[in-house]
């Protein structure tokens, strides 16, 4: 990268400080030197990442299905950013067909295509999603503890557009809420989870550890986005992993997959 582009990317307040203490020569240094030990730690998570991913076998589909034959109701659509990719929904919709809970939890409802989905698939289910306040502001959110992520997504969200007076609406339950501080006993009595939510590593154990209290044996749970560019979701499944739980990652997928027992 350009060493001007570097230094512009690299200003923060403590590169400042030097420049207003050393002059502007400094001021380029320290901004510069900031910006490459950023990159280098962004390329030292993705390598853990990448090792961490390794570690997690793949199941195909079908072997995870064993006997159980499944036939599912998918939309194929053009992909709108953020939505599950169809392939991946394909996966889900199999699982959650050969599952036939009668409570779902989703978490991070964004549009609303895969509660939609889940619904259309589960005659008698109630398909409980939860996703931030309209009013939460991407703004608002930046610097949060626990730490969010794409920003982009809940900038853009229309939450439940896909569901909302469809036949299957009357089936989903929309909660409001930020999951780090919701109670998620409140919800019901959900043996299904998709957590697709905040992809940080602090959310997605904040998440997951509040599905597996609510259905600690014979849950299944399933995660979006465990690849290479969510190092947060990689981390808590090998976490989960050394705990003893068989997460599974699902070959053609985005999807991590595991049954509590
Ligand atoms: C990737 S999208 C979910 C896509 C959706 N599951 C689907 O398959 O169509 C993530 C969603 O999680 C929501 N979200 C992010 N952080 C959240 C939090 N802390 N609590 C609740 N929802 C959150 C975002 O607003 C966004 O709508």
């Amino acid at each position: 990268m350009n060493r001007y582009l570097e230094a512009l990317q690299g200003f923060n307040l403590a590169a400042l400080r030097r420049g207003l203490q050393e002059g502007p020569r400094a001021l380029g240094r320290a901004s510069r030197a900031a910006c490459i030990a950023a990159q280098a730690d962004a390329d030292r998570q993705r390598t853990l990442a990448r090792e961490q991913i390794s570690r997690i076998p793949v199941v195909a589909l079908d072997d995870l299905l064993g006997d159980r034959k499944c036939q599912i109701r998918l939309r194929v659509m053009k992909y709108e950013d953020g939505m599950t990719p169809y392939h991946d929904s394909l996966a889900l919709l199999s699982i959650l067909v050969a599952e036939n809970p009668s409570e779902v939890l989703e978490i991070g409802t964004y549009m609303g295509h895969t509660a939609r989905a889940m619904a259309e698939n589960l005659d008698f289910a109630t398909i409980h999603t939860i996703d931030l306040p309209p009013d939460f502001s991407a703004e608002q959110g930046n610097g949060d503890v626990p730490p969010k992520n794409d920003f982009h997504l809940i900038a853009r969200r229309d939450v439940g557009r896909e569901f909302k007076g469809q036949p299957c609406a009357s089936r989903i339950a929309q909660h409001v809420g930020d999951t780090a501080v919701m109670d998620f006993k409140q919800i019901g009595r959900p043996t299904f989870f998709f957590i697709d939510g905040s992809h940080t590593y602090e959310y997605c154990r904040n998440d997951s550890e509040k599905c597996l209290s609510l259905c600690p044996k014979n849950g299944t749970f399933l995660w979006h986005d465990c690849y290479e560019g969510q190092p947060g979701v990689i981390k808590l499944l090998s976490e989960w992993r050394t705990q003893g739980r068989k997460v599974l990652r699902i070959e053609g997928t985005g999807l991590a997959y595991w049954k509590s027992i």
